[in-house]
């Protein structure tokens, strides 16, 4: 047994000095790499990532459902994404004040970006006041809050 520990010895030290040199350079790369990352991920938090705000207001809040026009149908007018919506049902709750009309989100008009972020991530506007029902009051990350306006900027 010890014969076989010492013969394991030289292998580990003839390792070429070009290939040290390649671990070394990689590991600054990947180094450089992770520092991009995080730096990207500091820019995305504070502007917002607008395609993970699509993917909210469209597929997980679906904002889209009670902001958005309907055609005589019932369905969403797409050419009108986000311009504002009427509800077209009452509270069943017969005492419950019901907000009728869902604002127009698209372009942001009218709001601070950060009071539209503390209402997403609060529930309440900066007047400690809520919307009526149906509006859910959101308590959303910074983040994806901040991804909603990236987005809801960014629709044309
Ligand atoms: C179930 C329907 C519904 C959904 C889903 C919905 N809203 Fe609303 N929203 C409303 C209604 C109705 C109002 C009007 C409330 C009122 O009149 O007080 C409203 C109001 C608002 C307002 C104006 C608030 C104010 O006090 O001025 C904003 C901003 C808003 N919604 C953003 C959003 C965003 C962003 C989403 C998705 C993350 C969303 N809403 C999802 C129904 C909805």
């Amino acid at each position: 047994m010890p014969s076989q520990r010492k013969r394991k010895q030289p292998i580990v030290e003839e390792t070429p000095v070009a290939s040290k040199g390649a671990l070394f350079g990689m590991a600054l790369g990947l180094g450089g790499l992770l520092l991009l990352g995080s730096r990207q991920a500091a820019v995305s938090q504070q502007n917002g990532d607008a395609e993970r705000g699509r993917y909210l207001v469209n597929h997980v809040a679906m904002c889209i459902q009670c902001h958005t026009p309907r055609e005589p149908d019932g369905r969403l007018d797409r050419r009108k994404l986000l311009e504002g919506g009427s509800i077209p049902i009452e509270s069943p709750y017969p005492d419950q004040v019901w907000g009728f009309e869902a604002p127009q989100l698209k372009g942001l008009p009218g709001w601070e970006v950060e009071d539209f972020v503390t209402l997403l991530t609060t529930g309440r506007r900066p007047d400690g006041r809520s919307p009526r029902p149906p509006m859910p009051p959101f308590r959303l990350s910074e983040e994806d809050a901040r991804a909603i306006v990236a987005y809801l900027n960014s629709l044309e």
